[in-house]
């Protein structure tokens, strides 16, 4: 939701920062700029891609050892070269870029209009600028007192990387609930909304908290709170390669990251799950083991993806540890007022650790006694840091808008937390125990072979690209995959498509099938295999189409299916990682096929810092 870099130090600033908006263009395309101080402040900006940006640059005076840069998601105001950031305050003495919401900027507006102040955006962070400018002005005070002062007064979320043409020796940043990690160097520091900018030049860096404001010069690094007291920078080493977020040969970091996940979702067992010894050792969740064990409800919030898989953890949380779940939409949850008992306990389950909605529902919560645990990709990201223990998925980043890998890692990680408490709760028998370590242990390598339809999944996605809907269906812990196949699909190929409880199906959705319309029935087998095959007859009797994911052996479903999927036999509490596999790519590929970009797709951003 808007990536924003900065750099100050010996290089030139203009490649540092257009490689690293390259980086962070999966958090908005809307539109790119960069604002330059050499001789005088210099600001260049257009809608569209960091490379139009790049475009109009070519063989334009973009020298200087301090810059800042922004790719944008639009909020206030429409895509457009004048509503692109950085934005320069009505002197002209300033630049600023800014990735979140300023909530009462209507306000500010108007107060700021009646003084004669001029807008040439709809943008809420030419208000905040223009405010700065005006409490400076009005004090006669520095740069950083006017900001500090805005700060206060402004509700909402931000992250700021402001400079002044007549201090090219510094930039001014400002966080609360939009993320800033600062990368320190040799006689330079790199500013960024993640660490994938700043990883090729330095690995130590400091996250900026919530209400703290860096002045940061080429030697220097200095942080404060509102109250203008100094704290100290935490200095943290990078655990990331640069490998990892590039493309490694692959078109599409999507499909990189689907054909990681044989590799990921080891990595999130490893160290972890000892299937031989039947032991599975998670630091964070063992702290808290006895609260698990004895919570009166479990309750997971997530948005998107996510929060599928917060669903399919209900499923097995409830059989494997007989705790009652429940699944709430972050978005939901933080405005109705939830009844949060003592001894609740919070799943926050996150790919980027900072979804504003997230984040917010699991500090009320807090407030309320609830325990929150995170299961979360990014290390040291926001909701990290307001959860009291979790476990990171450690899926490595990912970089495709549409989440593939973040989902699986999540399921390992929510699987084995639900193995550990099942166990030590003895809600679970140790024969069924052991076997489902073994079972988890095994999904490596089973979803290393689902990979090797990936053939056979492209030809279906030529068959099927002209389709105006699709239809998704699955049971139990098929689903939520089902939900799953469909949110990928739309979002990457702009097709319209439903996912649904196959059996429910009966209750609506049926009206829709016909010859044209493909349903997607996610059926491995599991306890309800019978039923979903009835579903599959009821299909086939309305002359719909039916590509069915099933598992190898099953003798039934090809007769019934036009086209059929098949992965390997797996317990049902796993089966998810492998069944969302083929959805995956199916999606992938219908987006390929159609043309489209499926890294960017249209209206979507990675991570979304604001409501
Ligand atoms: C779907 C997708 C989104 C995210 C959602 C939550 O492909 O990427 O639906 O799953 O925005 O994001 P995180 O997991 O970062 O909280």
């Amino acid at each position: 939701m808007c990536g924003i870099v900065g750099y100050i130090g010996t290089r030139d600033a203009y490649p540092v920062i257009l490689k690293g908006l390259k980086r962070l263009e999966y958090r908005g395309y809307d539109s790119a700029g960069v604002a330059l101080i050499n001789g005088g402040l210099k600001v260049y900006k257009k809608k569209g891609r960091v490379a139009d940006l790049e475009e109009i640059l070519i063989g334009k005076a973009v020298s200087g050892h301090i810059g800042i840069g922004h790719t944008r998601w639009a909020t206030h105001g429409e895509p457009s070269d004048r509503n692109a950031h950085p934005h320069v305050s009505n002197s002209g003495s300033f630049a600023m870029i800014h990735n979140g919401i300023i909530e009462n900027y209507a306000q500010i507006k108007n107060e700021l209009l009646k003084k004669g102040c001029t807008f040439k955006s709809d943008t809420d962070t030419e208000v905040l600028l223009n405010f700065i400018e005006d409490i400076k002005r009005n004090n006669e005070g520095t740069l950083e007192e006017a900001l500090r002062y805005a700060l206060k007064r402004i509700t909402g979320a931000y992250c700021i990387l402001l400079i002044d043409k007549d201090d090219p020796h510094t930039i001014i940043a400002a966080r609360k609930g939009s993320p800033l990690v600062i990368g320190i160097g040799r006689h330079e520091h790199f500013l960024a909304s993640d660490a994938s900018p700043i990883v090729e030049y330095t690995k130590e860096v400091v996250y900026v908290n919530d209400y703290e404001i860096a002045i940061v010069r080429a030697d220097e690094l200095i942080l404060k709170n509102l109250g203008n007291e100094k704290q100290t920078p935490f200095i943290t080493k990078l655990d990331m390669e640069l490998a990892a977020i590039e493309k490694g040969g692959y078109d599409h970091f999507m499909l990189k990251e689907i054909f990681e996940q044989p590799q990921t979702i080891y990595d999130c067992l490893r160290g972890r799950l000892d299937a031989d010894k039947g032991t599975i050792t998670m630091s964070g969740i063992q702290q808290y083991a006895e609260q698990i064990m004895h919570a009166p409800r479990i309750i997971m919030i997530a948005c998107g993806t996510s929060w599928h898989a917060g669903l399919v953890a209900e499923y097995i949380f409830e059989e494997l540890c007989r705790i009652p779940v429940e699944v709430e939409y972050a978005s939901e949850f933080r405005y109705r007022h939830p009844v949060i008992n003592k001894g609740d306990v919070i799943i926050a389950i996150s790919q980027s650790g900072e979804t504003a909605d997230t984040l917010v529902a699991i500090e009320t919560a807090k407030e309320q006694g609830a325990i929150i645990l995170g299961v979360l990709n990014v290390v040291g990201s926001s909701i990290a840091r307001v959860s009291h223990a979790g476990a990171y998925t450690h899926a490595g980043p990912e970089i495709g808008v549409a989440s593939t890998k973040a989902f699986t890692a999540q399921l390992a990680v929510l699987t084995m937390i639900a193995l550990k408490i099942a166990h030590q709760k003895k809600a679970i028998d140790e024969e069924r125990y052991h076997v489902l370590c073994k079972e988890l242990m095994a999904v490596p390598d089973k979803v290393a072979i689902v990979l090797e339809q990936n053939d056979n999944i492209k030809k279906l996605a030529e068959k099927y690209k002209d389709a105006y809907d699709f239809l998704y269906l699955g049971r139990g812990y098929n689903f939520p995959v089902a939900l799953e196949g469909a949110l990928k699909l739309k979002e990457i190929s702009y097709i319209h498509a439903e996912g649904y409880p196959a059996a429910e199906m009966k209750h609506g959705p049926i009206a829709l099938v016909d010859e044209t319309l493909p349903v997607v029935f996610v059926a491995t087998k599991d306890a309800y295999h019978q039923k979903i095959v009835s579903n599959m007859q009821e299909i086939k009797a309305r002359k719909g189409k039916v590509i069915s994911i099933i598992t190898e052996g099953d003798e039934v479903s090809p007769a019934l299916s036009d086209d059929v999927v098949i992965v390997p036999p797996a317990d049902e509490i796993v089966a998810p990682m492998l069944s969302v596999i083929p959805l995956q790519l199916l999606a992938y590929y219908i987006g390929i096929a159609k043309g489209y970009d499926v890294d960017k797709p249209r209206n979507l951003a990675k991570s979304v810092t604001v409501e």
